[in-house]
Formats: C-alpha cells, structure tokens, sequence
C-alpha cells in the first residue's frame, strides 16, 4: 500500500501529539454493515458485560465501565473481514514508517447503552506492555453532540480534547502515553474498539 497524505497525517500527529482523528477513513457503506452487525449481535444476547484487568483479577466493573462488548474474529461476517484487512494494513503502515514491530491487532465492538461511561483509565494492563496503539471507530449514524457519550483524551496541563462518537471517525493514540474516559451516554453508542500489539514481555504478577 502507498502512502497518502491521510496516512501522512496519522503518522504525524501520533509521533508529534500522541493521538489524531480521522474522519470518513472507511467506506461508508462499511460502517453501516458494521453497525447493523453490532447491533444484530447485541440483540441476540453475543455481547457480555465489559471487564477490567485481566485474568483471574477480571471482574465485571459497572462502577468504571458500563459497555458490553465481543472481541472479532474473522470469519465472523464479511464486514468484519473487510474491516479486519483495513485494520492489518495500517499495522503495517505503522511497522514501515514507524518502526513499531507491531505483531497483531486486537478488536471489539462495545455496545454502551443509554447512561453508561467508562472512567478515567490508560489502556495498559498492569502486568503487560503490549498494547501501543489504541484505535476506536464510531458507528453510530444519527450522533448529535445532546446524546453526550464524548471520548476525552487527557493532555497534558489539564487540557482535554471531547471527540463526539459519529459515524466513521476513527481515533487513534499512543497506548501508554493518553489517559482517556467515555463520557455518559444519554443513548446507545457503538463503536469498534481495537489495540495494535507487540507481544509484550508480561509477568505473572
Ligand atoms: C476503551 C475505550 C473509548 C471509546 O474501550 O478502552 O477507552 O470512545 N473506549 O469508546
Ligand atoms: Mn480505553
């Protein structure tokens, strides 16, 4: 894959700031299968209350976050496939300009539904580094800044940046690097939630 000045842009701004936003990087058409497949699996019960930590310290955690979410696997829907294919080639996008040695992408729809957050928090597990990118994509159409549900990354000197949830916008930042909340949402917000990964060196504690 070439790269474009959007790649150039997402490049830049992830080494100069540590997150970017991209609006419309997917085929519209894309994001609505999407949406109709989150929504679908929803409804037929697929999607288990969020946790935290990991391993026998996960537990579910309704007072930090309140979404519901299923990790992808391929093979689950072709829209998946072809979100799965666009997700890969950014990893490599990333290890060729980057030199990040990016190993695996890891990705879930989160369903929050009306009232539910997910508090202040940083996207690394305590006991593993592996996580350096975190990627969000919003899928929900009819998103008007009243529903609330706002991203707010944490920067530095109390600044903060709201991102709305709408259709089509992906986020991208450094894992390690930006605390971020969900803010409540006043309605249902889907999204697809994703970590570019090395394999980490984790411990057992
Ligand atoms: C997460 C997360 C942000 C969002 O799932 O770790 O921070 O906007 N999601 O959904
Ligand atoms: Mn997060």
């Amino acid at each position: 894959m070439n790269s474009s000045p959007q790649h150039d842009r997402i490049c830049h701004d992830l080494v100069s700031q540590g997150w970017t936003v991209i609006d419309g990087y997917f085929e519209p058409e894309l994001i609505k299968l999407l949406a109709d497949e989150c929504h679908r699996q929803q409804q037929l019960g697929l999607l288990q209350a969020a946790r935290i930590g990991r391993l026998e310290q996960n537990r579910a955690a309704e007072s930090i976050r309140g979404d519901q979410i299923r990790w992808l696997e391929s093979g689950m829907a072709p829209c998946i496939d072809q979100f799965l294919a666009q997700i890969e080639a950014l990893r490599s996008l990333f290890n060729r300009r980057l030199y990040l040695g990016l190993e695996e992408c890891e990705n879930h729809f989160a369903y929050y539904p009306a009232g539910a957050f997910y508090r202040k928090h940083l996207d690394r597990f305590q006991n593993s580094d592996s996580r350096v990118i975190s990627s969000v994509l919003y899928l929900n159409p009819d998103w008007v800044s009243e529903h609330g549900g706002e991203l707010r990354l944490h920067l530095e000197e109390g600044r903060y940046e709201d991102i709305e949830p709408v259709a089509n916008r992906l986020v991208l930042f450094i894992s390690a690097q930006i605390l971020h909340e969900v803010l409540p949402t006043t309605v249902e917000r889907m999204s697809l939630t994703g970590w570019f990964r090395r394999h980490g060196i984790e411990s057992s504690v």
